[in-house]
């Protein structure tokens, strides 16, 4: 498909995407959207942890923002419930951005260019905080990953999957059970477990559930772009898609609260490389 030209995209996404690569919307102005959702890293980020204002360390590990938009819930332990909700979020997290909504606004309301684009794409005057949300969302609905080599050999190209990967996938939908909780076509299915990690004071879902069987419960992840997406789990607990895999083969961890279909694979060693060149056929055309 040729690239759209610029002028047919929908002013609303345009400016999204101004918004998610500008640090206007932080407190000191060195800290953008993008620069923990790293385009060149699948919108995720390479490190366990990010760098909010100040060099502050946040808690958990940046997952990627491609394929959220059919997520009834957003962050590890699902406390958003949309991705409009979810914006405001990093902007006022005194550790990310740690900016104020009125703070923004005050700021985008003072910047004729930035009015000039609001007013284009939502016909109103002055900025408020609903034409902020929707245009970071707007935005982020576009970030589908697709065309992957997966993807191609879903539509019939035989030829687009390695005899590794092929076995991989075999392999993910049938005896590693894999597609139990990464299911259909964003490979999640949108509900929280635990998968038996070492035991932090992070306790998940149950913070927000508050209901005890949650405890250490996080939202199954994407795994479309998991190659760009290192280092893994909701701390970066594990550098590699290979130490992932050596990670579930083992049963997953001793958490008591573990799902119960966490039970050692019993996978070869060939089995489990096919898994990791599986997973690599999910990298795609990103949009
Ligand atoms: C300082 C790093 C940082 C910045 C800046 C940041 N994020 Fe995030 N983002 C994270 C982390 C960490 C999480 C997971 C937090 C959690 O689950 O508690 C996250 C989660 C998300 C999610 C949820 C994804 C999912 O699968 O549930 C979306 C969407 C998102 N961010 C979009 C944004 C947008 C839009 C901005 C800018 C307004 C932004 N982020 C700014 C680090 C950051
Ligand atoms: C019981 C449900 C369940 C099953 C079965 C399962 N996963 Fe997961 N997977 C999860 C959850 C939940 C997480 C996030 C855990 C966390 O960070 O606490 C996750 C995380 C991952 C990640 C890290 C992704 C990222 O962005 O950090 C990869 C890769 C992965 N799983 C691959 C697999 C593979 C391959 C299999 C089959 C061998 C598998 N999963 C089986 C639920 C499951």
């Amino acid at each position: 498909m040729p690239r759209r030209d610029d002028s047919t995209v929908d002013p609303k996404v345009k400016l999204g995407k101004k918004l998610f690569f500008d640090p206007i919307l932080s407190k000191t102005g060195t800290v953008s959207c993008a620069s923990c959702h790293k385009p060149e890293h699948g919108f995720a980020d390479d490190k366990p942890v990010s760098d909010g204002i100040n060099g502050q360390k946040g808690d958990r590990n940046t997952p990627t923002v491609f394929n959220t938009t059919n997520l009834k819930f957003l962050f590890w332990d699902g406390r958003a419930q949309s991705l409009e909700e979810q914006a405001l979020g990093p902007i006022k997290n005194p550790k990310e951005m740690g900016e104020s909504v009125k703070g923004v606004l005050t700021k985008l309301n003072n910047d004729p260019q930035y009015v000039k684009e609001f007013a284009n794409a939502f016909g109103q005057t002055p900025i408020a905080t609903s034409h902020l949300i929707h245009a970071i969302a707007a935005f982020e609905r576009t970030l589908i990953s697709k065309d992957s080599n997966y993807d191609k050999f879903v539509v019939g190209d035989k030829a687009a999957l390695s005899i590794s990967a092929k076995r991989g996938m075999d392999l993910f939908f049938g005896k590693a059970m894999c597609a139990a909780c990464h299911k259909g076509t964003d490979f999640t299915d949108g509900d929280f477990h635990n998968i038996g990690l070492p035991i932090t004071n992070d306790v998940g879902r149950s913070a927000i559930s508050i209901t005890g069987k949650d405890t250490r419960k996080f939202k199954t992840p994407t795994l479309r772009e998991v190659a760009n997406t290192a280092p893994y789990f909701h701390q970066g607990q594990f550098e590699t898609l290979e130490q992932v895999i050596v990670y579930y083969n083992a049963g997953g961890g001793q958490d008591g609260y573990k799902d119960p279909l966490k039970k050692p694979l019993n996978l070869n060693e060939q089995e489990q490389k096919d898994l990791v060149e599986f997973l690599k056929s999910l990298s795609g055309r990103q949009k």
